[in-house]
């Protein structure tokens, strides 16, 4: 059994706990919840309680320098990913790593190849790339049913932009390594690398992106029409534009449900995403099969692929003028 540790006791932390409790009480046994680490024992503590953790522990060394653990999930800003996971695997401990995985690609690279050289798995937690549904928006566009592709349409917006992870420069804030992320996976899964990219962004006074549009040309000739706002509210919902209909994929942070159109913009079928528990479980299952089998690195997230988005992402960010303090 692998005895998961969480390394920062925020929002997402406490969404993966709940998964993984979810996960043991439907029969999967081969995770334990295990440990949290949190900067303040109090809080630590107060998370282990509420959220059924084995141990707590007062800084994140403490935890890393437990024997007994197994797996660490990064859930910090995105400005700590690249510390944070590396003080993991210089503690021999493998890691799946919040997404944007790390700031830059620069750190992607180092982090990466340090676990490579050092036999530990480490994957980005971009829990879409996991999910069954990928499989089946791929099977839906490329069965014919709308023809042939044309324009991939996709956002994720939500009025979130008052979070300091947000907000904040020394936070790696912005929209696109939070929320911006999920469109270009949307359009990546279905349309693989993208051939060119021009991006544009509003933002706030600190220098940071707010809301993004990016426009992505690709091999086969699809445009990629792609945007993602903290300030606005959207459906969140993807499109796929082909010459005889199209789809719609409903929420592209967790796909809920597939529409096919025709021509006459009438509904020809509908497919629902099967029933999950909170949809994370899929990262982590592939995740423990990956540590039970000596993987370096997971089928659903090469480490190839995380370091393209990054690269992608460090492009798009050059394009708004979005630049982190530490990159200075
Ligand atoms: N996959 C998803 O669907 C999803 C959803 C939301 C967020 N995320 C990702 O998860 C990560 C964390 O997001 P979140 O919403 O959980 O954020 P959050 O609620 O702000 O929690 C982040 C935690 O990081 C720790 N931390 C360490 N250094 C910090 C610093 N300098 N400033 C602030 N916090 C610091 C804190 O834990 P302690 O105080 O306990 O040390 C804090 O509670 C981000 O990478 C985000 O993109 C993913």
């Amino acid at each position: 059994m692998i005895r998961l540790g969480i390394l920062g006791a925020g929002a997402i932390a406490k969404t993966m706990a709940k998964t993984i409790r979810m996960m043991n009480d439907n029969g999967y046994d081969r995770i334990q919840l295990y440990g949290i680490a949190s900067r303040s024992l109090a809080k630590a503590e107060a998370f282990a309680q509420e959220n059924g953790v084995i141990h707590a522990y007062g800084s994140y060394q403490d935890m890393v320098n437990d024997p007994d653990i197994d797996l660490v999930y990064i859930a910090t800003p995105h400005s700590h990913h690249y510390e944070h996971a590396m003080l993991c695997l210089e503690h021999g401990i493998p890691v799946l790593v919040e997404k944007a995985f790390t700031a830059n690609a620069e750190q992607s690279r180092k982090l990466l190849a340090y676990a490579e050289e050092h036999h530990l798995l480490a994957t980005e937690a971009i829990w879409t790339r996991y999910q069954p549904m990928r499989q089946m928006i791929n099977d839906a566009v490329f069965s014919g049913i709308i023809g042939t592709p044309k324009i991939v349409v996709a956002d994720l917006s939500k009025p979130i932009a008052h979070k300091e992870r947000i907000q904040k420069p020394e936070l790696a804030g912005g929209v696109l390594l939070d929320m911006g992320i999920y469109p270009i996976n949307f359009a990546e899964m279905i349309c693989g690398h993208p051939t060119g990219v021009v991006s544009v962004c509003t933002g706030n006074e600190a220098g940071m992106d707010l809301n993004d549009a990016y426009l992505f040309t690709f091999e086969n000739g699809v445009i990629g029409n792609l945007y993602s706002s903290a300030e606005a509210f959207s459906a969140s919902d993807g499109m796929i534009h082909g010459t005889l209909g199209y789809i719609i994929v409903r929420n592209v942070n967790n796909p809920s449900a597939i529409e096919i159109y025709n021509l006459d913009n009438e509904l020809i079928r509908a497919i629902d995403a099967p029933k999950q528990l909170t949809g994370y479980e899929y990262e982590v299952m592939e995740t423990v099969e990956a540590l039970e089998k000596g993987w370096l690195e997971c089928p659903s997230m090469p480490h190839a692929e995380t370091i393209h988005v990054m690269e992608l992402m460090d492009t798009i960010r050059k394009q708004l003028g979005v630049v982190y303090p530490f990159e200075k």
